[in-house]
């Protein structure tokens, strides 16, 4: 375990890179009865996974975030090697929080030499975002389980940003009997809108602009759903398109609405979510809204 140099301030946070040390340190909690909240990350930390770590250390004693861009959830033609790194200035931003213990692995000690195993996560992996992305909701299963052994978390904490991945995580955690509680929290936005993501640094200043019409679509789903009292899903999918595609620059992915469980809906019966992906030049970006009955005006 080391202490980095960079943090004086920072007497907690401590830079953990083997998975044999994170569990040492996962065991000594456990023995002294303390509670342990985990946010996983793949870096470039912004307020979004900001919100995470807070979130963490208000319901825990301790907090680990594990910074790993992690391989197996990347296609062949995906942005693995572009992704953003910046494990300073992610260190940087974590050491006001007190946060207790950064997980680096690099991915040799994540996958080791002839590493082979792998979770299926069934067919919930292959709509939506998996549609597009073949294999990508196995690799975050497969990495999260790996992840949840060797931090050991009493809780752990997701945005609700990455829909698909929480309603994957939390199966994953029920039916592999994880003891780790599954907390979804709200998708922190920029003040005009967009949800925030470590992807929108690819963003040119165009497609910036062009990126709010995500927004803007599930603001014009929620109000049809909630105001104007539509039900028929595919009729409301068609509005979204059609708002969509008033921006030239955006390629829709996908538009849909989905159960809690990610099943498709034809009525609407609420609560429900509505879940987006939409290319703008080179950059695929995601964002859902949950529209629930509170909502509904009267
Ligand atoms: O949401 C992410 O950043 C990643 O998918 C996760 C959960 C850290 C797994 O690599």
């Amino acid at each position: 375990m080391v202490i980095h140099p960079s943090f004086p301030n920072s007497p907690y946070m401590q830079l953990i890179k083997t998975i044999k040390d994170m569990q040492a340190f996962g065991r000594r909690l456990k023995a002294e009865r303390k509670s342990l909240g985990f946010v996983p990350t793949m870096g470039a930390l912004h307020e979004g996974h900001l919100s995470l770590a807070r979130r963490s250390i208000d319901e825990n004693d301790f907090t680990v975030v594990s910074i790993f861009v992690n391989p197996a959830q990347f296609g062949p033609n995906e942005d693995f090697k572009k992704y953003p790194r910046d494990t300073e200035g992610d260190l940087q931003k974590l050491s006001p929080f007190k946060v207790d213990a950064v997980f680096l692995p690099d991915a040799a000690e994540m996958y080791t030499a002839g590493f082979s195993t792998s979770i299926n996560i069934g067919n919930i992996g292959t709509i939506l975002c998996g549609a597009s992305r073949p294999g990508h909701f196995n690799g975050v299963a497969t990495v999260v389980a790996k992840l949840f052994n060797a931090v050991t978390p009493d809780r752990a904490y997701f945005g609700q940003k990455d829909f698909q991945q929480t309603v994957v995580i939390n199966k994953l955690a029920r039916e592999l009997n994880f003891a780790t509680d599954i907390i979804v929290c709200p998708t922190v936005r920029e003040p005009d809108g967009l949800a925030m993501s470590s992807r929108n640094t690819y963003l040119n200043s165009e497609e910036r602009k062009a990126a709010l019409i995500l927004y803007k679509a599930l603001k014009l789903g929620e109000e049809l759903i909630i105001s104007n009292g539509m039900v028929n899903a595919v009729l409301i999918k068609e509005e979204l398109r059609m708002l969509i595609h008033t921006e030239p620059l955006a390629v829709i992915d996908y538009v849909e609405i989905v159960a809690a469980d990610l099943g498709e809906v034809e009525k609407i019966k609420l609560p429900v979510a509505i879940c987006l992906a939409v290319k703008l030049g080179k950059t695929r970006l995601i964002d859902n809204i949950i529209v629930d009955r509170f909502q509904r005006k009267s």
